[in-house]
Formats: C-alpha cells, sequence, structure tokens
C-alpha cells in the first residue's frame, strides 16, 4: 500500500472530472491528442477492422468517431456519470456505459477484438487497484485481441510539475489579454490545489503517485516508468508488442533517454 488510498484518488479525480468545466473541456476535444496516439491507433486500425471495440474512459467522446470508423461494434465506458451523460448526448447513436474499468463484470470472456484506454486515463486508477484493471481488459479480450493504453512518464518532463506564473506571448493584443485573463483565473485556483494535495505525492523509482498540471492540479495520478509499465501488462498476462513517444509518434527503445517523453502508448496483445 502507498500513503494515498485508492478511494482518496477516485474521489479527488472524480470531483475534478465532474465540474461543469472539465466536461466542458472534453466536450471541445476533437481528434488525435498526440502523434502517438496517431501512430498507436493506425498501427491497430487494420487488424481491428470490424471487430468489437471496448473505449474505456471514453469521457465526453473524443475517441467515438476514430474507433468508429475502425467498427461499428463499439461501446464506451466511463466511471464518472457526468462524463457518461455528455457523451450519450453528444452520441446518441453510441452505446455508453457507466462503468468502472476495475470491473467489466457486464462483458462476457473474449467479446472484444480491441479494448481502448486513452489519453492516461488509467493513471487516475492508484497503483493497488491497477493491476485489476489490466486483469479485467486482459479477460474480456479474445486470444490476439489487442489492448492499446497510454501512461503518464515517470522520468518524463510533466513529472512533479507546480502552478507557474507563465503567460504565452503573443502580439495580438486581444489573444494576449485573454490569455493575461484565463491565468489570472487559473492560476490561484491551481496554487490551491497543488497545496491542498501535494501531501498525497509519492516517489518511487519505477512509479509515483503524484497531483498532475491537468484541470488546474486537480487530479492525482501514476506515473510509471517505460521498464514498469510493460512489466505490469506482462504481469496480467499481456505481450507487448511495441510503444510509442507522445511527442513525435516514434516507437521507443527499451533502453531510451525517455527525459522528454511525457507519456507513453503501449500495445499489447493477448497472446
Ligand atoms: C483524461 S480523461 C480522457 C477522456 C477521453 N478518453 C478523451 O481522450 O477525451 C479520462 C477519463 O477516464 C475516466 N476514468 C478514469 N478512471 C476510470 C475508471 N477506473 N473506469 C472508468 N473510467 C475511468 C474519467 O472519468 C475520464 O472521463
Amino acid at each position: 500500500m502507498s500513503g494515498a488510498r485508492a478511494a482518496d484518488l477516485d474521489t479527488i479525480n472524480r470531483n475534478t472530472w465532474k465540474l461543469p468545466g472539465t466536461v466542458r473541456v472534453y466536450e471541445h476535444l476533437q481528434g488525435w491528442t498526440d502523434p502517438g496516439e496517431h501512430a498507436a491507433l493506425e498501427h491497430v486500425a487494420d487488424e481491428a477492422r470490424g471487430a468489437p471495440i471496448l473505449d474505456i474512459g471514453v469521457g465526453a467522446g473524443r475517441t467515438i468517431p476514430l474507433l468508429r470508423a475502425m467498427s461499428p461494434d463499439y461501446v464506451g465506458i466511463d466511471y464518472t456519470a457526468e462524463m457518461v451523460t455528455a457523451c450519450r448526448a453528444r452520441h446518441p447513436d453510441a452505446r455508453i456505459e457507466h462503468m468502472d474499468a476495475r470491473d467489466l463484470g457486464r462483458f462476457r470472456d473474449g467479446q472484444f477484438g480491441l479494448a481502448v484506454f486513452s489519453f492516461n486515463g488509467i493513471d487516475a486508477v492508484h497503483v493497488d487497484d491497477r493491476q485489476q484493471v489490466l486483469r479485467e481488459v486482459h479477460r474480456v479480450l479474445r486470444s490476439g485481441g489487442i489492448f492499446v493504453v497510454s501512461a503518464h512518464n515517470r522520468h518524463g518532463p510533466g513529472h512533479g510539475e507546480r502552478p507557474q506564473l507563465h503567460l504565452d506571448f503573443t502580439w495580438n493584443p486581444l489573444k494576449l489579454g485573454w490569455r493575461a485573463l484565463k491565468l489570472a483565473r487559473s492560476l490561484p485556483r491551481s496554487v490551491r490545489n497543488a497545496r491542498r494535495l501535494r501531501a498525497l505525492n509519492e516517489t518511487h523509482d519505477d512509479w509515483s503517485i503524484m497531483n498532475c498540471g491537468a484541470h488546474d492540479f486537480g487530479i492525482v495520478v501514476v506515473y510509471t516508468t517505460l521498464a514498469e509499465q510493460k512489466r505490469q501488462l506482462s504481469a496480467a498476462g499481456f505481450e507487448v508488442e511495441i510503444v510509442f513517444d507522445n511527442v513525435a509518434g516514434r516507437p521507443v527503445a527499451d533502453d531510451a533517454d525517455t527525459s522528454d517523453i511525457w507519456w507513453f502508448h503501449y500495445i499489447a496483445r493477448k497472446p
């Protein structure tokens, strides 16, 4: 067990995901999050064509068009009721369930050909429960099925980030004013959140639990090294085929310097 309990992370993170402002952010997202996600989904697209797809942590539905372009046989799940409501409103023709990835009991063994947990959603789950998520995904995938999952890098630039008084300069006075206004509103909230949540920070060589800059430092997430995340996937019964970095969408070698990679996209297969 670590200092923070699984229930602490669930409460903190869900309280932030469910805020109207957070839901709105996700409602406006479109397309791939980064070149690594593009590379990862391209990598699996041919194999996933027509297969049953499980989209875990679907949020407000950014990934729905990307995944349904591969197959109409699609179900999305999320453990935040407010995200489920927003997602259903945006995609009334998609099957969206309110469900926690730790318990996929409503699905049969071997039901899916592809499972995706995108945008580092798995990192909101405490280390104590992470293996349970991986085991459940493994169970509901058919033999030969693929799991695409992204996860924050323990050695990446985002690890240990702190609120900063930083304004992206532009010569456009309107844009500059708007950015200054946004910063003036978000910085005090970020500082308050970072102070409130810093007691949960916990650092180890292979993984850590850290307050993360997303949503004005409103979430606490798990960071893993490349080797540790591969180890966890193997322990759950997966074979990791390839890993892409988020920055350029290139394959990452086991011995690569990963200090400029914020998160990884893992492609893991159930043998
Ligand atoms: C970073 S957001 C990504 C949303 C969406 N996949 C996207 O890329 O726009 C993570 C989402 O995962 C969901 N989530 C986190 N842990 C989860 C769990 N254990 N079970 C189901 N959903 C979870 C959150 O509610 C949130 O909507």
